[in-house]
């Protein structure tokens, strides 16, 4: 089963729709220039919502094969629901991803397996595939406790989900201890998670969706250790944070082959 990589390139509270504009113009540049070819790998990007709109027309004005994405849904269908962003105003918006579940929003939010698996059916619904991140703590892996935690997250995040939506889905493993720290995992650690996530996707929904299912590694993904993660059998692309504000980082990781 051949998979499309996807590099995925997760902005968080950076640039506004001014900046976003010159950033998402260099890296369709940057790619163009190292000749990426949009059926080897995707190269999407998840702006903050502020500048969903303005990414969006750019990327279809200029005809970009760059994707967009967005950094949360809404568990809600809109509504009475304050501040909460809609599935349905995201998909208008051309959205074709949407990280769910990230140890950021589950630290600093309390969100819950249960919230991620919400926010996934909605995004699904809508045709939106949902990124749903994954990760243990520092302490957990000096435990040596990464799998059966990991596991656990990705179980609750998918409860009830069907088959097919399982199968359409990107799993996202982002250790904690790896984000932000320039400390990457090695490309072992990462390859023991993710198989452990593929393997566990097997045994409860049998082969054939757990090999379409795109399992991602993010933390300090950087173009230097791009290529060691991505030729581990069970990684099928980056979920990358810092680098993909550096035009000709994120641009040599989403041409990494
Ligand atoms: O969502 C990706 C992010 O958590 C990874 O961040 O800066 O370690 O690449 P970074």
């Amino acid at each position: 089963m051949t998979r499309t990589p996807l590099m995925a390139g997760n902005w968080k509270s950076n640039l506004n729709h001014v900046e976003a504009t010159g950033l998402v113009q260099k890296l369709a540049w940057t790619l163009q220039d190292k000749r990426w070819d949009a059926e080897k790998s995707e190269v999407v990007v998840f702006p903050p919502f502020t500048d969903l709109r303005t990414v969006q027309t750019l990327i279809d004005g200029d005809k970009l094969k760059l994707l967009l994405g967005a950094q949360d849904v809404s568990t809600h269908d809109g509504g009475a629901h304050t501040g909460e962003i809609s599935a349905k105003m995201l998909a208008k918006l051309g959205c074709r991803y949407v990280i769910v579940g990230h140890s950021e929003r589950r630290t600093d939010l309390g969100e819950t397996n249960a919230d991620v698996q919400a926010k996934a059916v909605r995004a699904l619904v809508e045709d939106i595939i949902p990124v749903i991140c994954v990760g243990e703590g520092l302490q957990t892996r000096e435990a040596g406790e990464q799998i059966p935690f990991v596991l656990e997250q990705v179980g609750g995040s998918i409860n009830g989900l069907k088959p097919d939506d399982i199968a359409r889905s990107v799993i996202a493993y982002e250790p904690v201890w790896a984000i932000g720290t320039g400390k990457v995992a090695t490309p072992e650690d990462a390859q023991e998670v993710c198989g452990a996530i593929r393997r566990y996707l097997a045994e409860d929904f049998g082969n054939e969706v757990a090999e379409q299912v795109r399992v991602l590694y993010g933390g300090s993904v950087k173009s230097s250790n791009v290529v060691a993660l991505m030729s581990q059998p069970d990684i099928d692309g980056c979920l990358v944070g810092g680098a993909s504000l550096q035009v000709e980082e994120f641009a040599a990781i989403g041409r990494f082959y």
